[in-house]
């Protein structure tokens, strides 16, 4: 394992995340992204930064990921829509995961409740852990479990 001291988190969001707030409320609650920082800036101890990012684009999150190894940045994903369909954001992952470092999968809902198509997720084979279903918590319980593995 790599146990480089954590100071910074990347906490990374794949397609239609930056809608949040907006998108399907009923399903993703009222915050939005601005939101999700202040908790999860709110939440961790001085000297640790939030690098919360999000992208449509699943290059630019791949990219991202590539960073995260070179860095040696602990990750927290939400996927969204790529969790079911995308082959190279898991062998992105994978390379986070197989350089010591954790890769936390977190979902706002729950998929399992939902559509068929969201019950399969092709980045947990590869992750360190996943979490869904908590709302925002979710991100705050995967920002929680990098901290407390490796203080
Ligand atoms: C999601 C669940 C995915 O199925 C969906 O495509 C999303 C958000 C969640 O956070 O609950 O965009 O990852």
């Amino acid at each position: 394992m790599n146990h480089k001291p954590v100071t910074r988190i990347l906490v990374l969001n794949g397609p239609n995340l930056g809608r949040l707030g907006s998108r399907e409320p009923e399903v993703y609650g009222s915050g939005n992204l601005a939101d999700l920082e202040a908790l999860l800036v709110e939440s961790v101890p001085p000297g640790i930064e939030i690098d919360l990012r999000q992208t449509n684009d699943e290059g630019e999150l791949i990219d991202w990921l590539h960073e995260a190894v070179d860095s040696a940045t602990p990750v927290v994903l939400n996927p969204a829509a790529f969790t079911h369909y995308s082959y190279g954001l898991r062998d992105a992952a994978a390379l986070v995961t197989k350089a010591g470092l954790p890769l936390i999968e977190v979902h706002i809902s729950n998929p399992h409740t939902r559509e068929e198509f969201r019950h399969d997720s092709v980045i947990s084979g590869v992750a360190t852990g996943v979490i869904a279903g908590f709302g925002f918590d979710s991100y705050r319980l995967g920002v929680d479990q990098i901290l407390r593995a490796r203080s």
